[in-house]
């Protein structure tokens, strides 16, 4: 099969972490006998640097020609403490989302048998964790009207959605919801939001419609509770943007390390494939940052952009293997030997 994948590195780590996930998709395309095209573009502070806008239009071209986007990670301190900077690499990832029509953000949060030990959570309540949040991504606060008033001592951010936004992505929800254990919670601040209010009266409609999803209904404050105490009593939630935002965070830390979960976000165009982690300016070029949740995010685009299940598993496999036999970086290494960055990616796609 022929895979024309737009690969965006992007800032701080994501070039480092984005080799690895490079050599192990090669590996992969070598012995099941695919094609790749990998075709690079520029995104975040590096293209903010280069052309001064942060997703220039030939990074777009490029990710609407492909059939699939990895994506690395963007961020650069220099932008973080400049309250009146007037591009931000951020800025970049959400026209991304936006240009692209990414409205919904899979994010798993799963458990690894050998890492059990590694979660801040005790392993009885986090044992068989396998939950999926679905956040809204581009609607709600992020994108509604925000502004300064009152020379400039009021400041206002809204938060806007249509029920045709609710549908779409609580749609993607029950779908799949019914191919895993048919539990489907929507996260919601209807006791006080008039946006949760329209969420919640359009999952309710849809009911009639996935009458094997059993649908819950819970205030994100309690969710965020749960979230930590019992993990595993959840399996599909679907949530608006910056809830989604704040409970997959504090979901990622569950597996123990946060260079674990790898992403999707899909939607209208091509679908994007990135870790969840941040950019991690603290270690960029130091060859030490953990390459798993990218080198898992390209088994998810495997899986789900291109149909290829058995390469995926292979991915999946492969990285259980190394976690297991202590082949980690030193975010996961503990008192034994911390592996490189690049020496981990070696150590798969020679597995592979
Ligand atoms: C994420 C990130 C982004 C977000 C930032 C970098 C704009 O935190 O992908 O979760 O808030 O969506
Ligand atoms: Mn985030």
């Amino acid at each position: 099969m022929k895979l024309n994948i737009a690969l965006l590195a992007g800032d701080g780590i994501g070039p480092e972490v984005i080799e690895q996930a490079v050599k192990v998709s090669n590996a992969i395309a070598k012995k099941f006998n695919h094609e790749i095209t990998w075709t690079a573009a520029l995104t975040g502070a590096c293209a903010i640097d280069a052309v001064g806008e942060p997703y220039p239009d030939e990074t777009h071209e490029i990710c609407m020609a492909a059939d699939a986007v990895l994506f690395g990670a963007i961020g650069h301190p220099r932008y973080d403490n400049d309250p009146k900077a007037k591009v931000r690499p951020e800025q970049g990832l959400l026209k991304m989302r936006q240009k692209l029509g990414l409205y919904a953000n899979v994010r798993p949060t799963f458990t690894f048998p050998s890492l059990i030990d590694n979660s801040p959570l005790k392993r009885e309540r986090i044992e068989g964790t396998d939950i999926i949040i679905l956040r809204e991504l581009t609607g709600g606060i992020y994108f509604g009207a925000r502004g300064r008033l009152d020379d400039g001592n009021t400041a206002f951010d809204t938060c806007t959605y249509t029920r045709a936004e609710v549908q779409r992505l609580a749609k993607l929800g029950f779908e799949m919801a019914l191919t895993r254990s048919k539990k489907l919670c929507c996260v919601d601040k209807a006791n006080v939001l008039e946006t949760s209010r329209l969420w919640r009266e359009t999952v309710q409609d849809m009911e009639k419609d996935y009458p094997e999803v059993t649908v819950s209904y819970e205030f994100v404050d309690a969710v965020a509770m749960r979230l930590v105490q019992w993990p595993n009593s959840y399996d599909v939630l679907i949530t608006e943007n910056l809830f989604g935002d704040i409970l997959t965070d504090e979901a990622s830390v569950i597996s123990g390390s946060m260079g674990l979960m790898p992403s999707a976000s899909v939607g209208i165009h091509t679908s994007l494939y990135e870790p969840i982690h941040g950019s991690y300016p603290q270690a960029a070029g130091k060859d030490i940052a953990n390459p798993l949740a990218t080198v898992l995010s390209a088994a998810m685009m495997f899986e789900d952009a291109f149909g290829l299940k058995e390469e995926a598993e292979l991915i999946r496999e492969v990285v259980n293997k190394s976690l297991a036999e202590g082949v980690v970086t030193e975010d996961l290494a503990g008192k034994n030997k911390a592996y490189k960055t690049s020496e981990v990616g070696d150590w798969l796609a020679k597995n592979i």
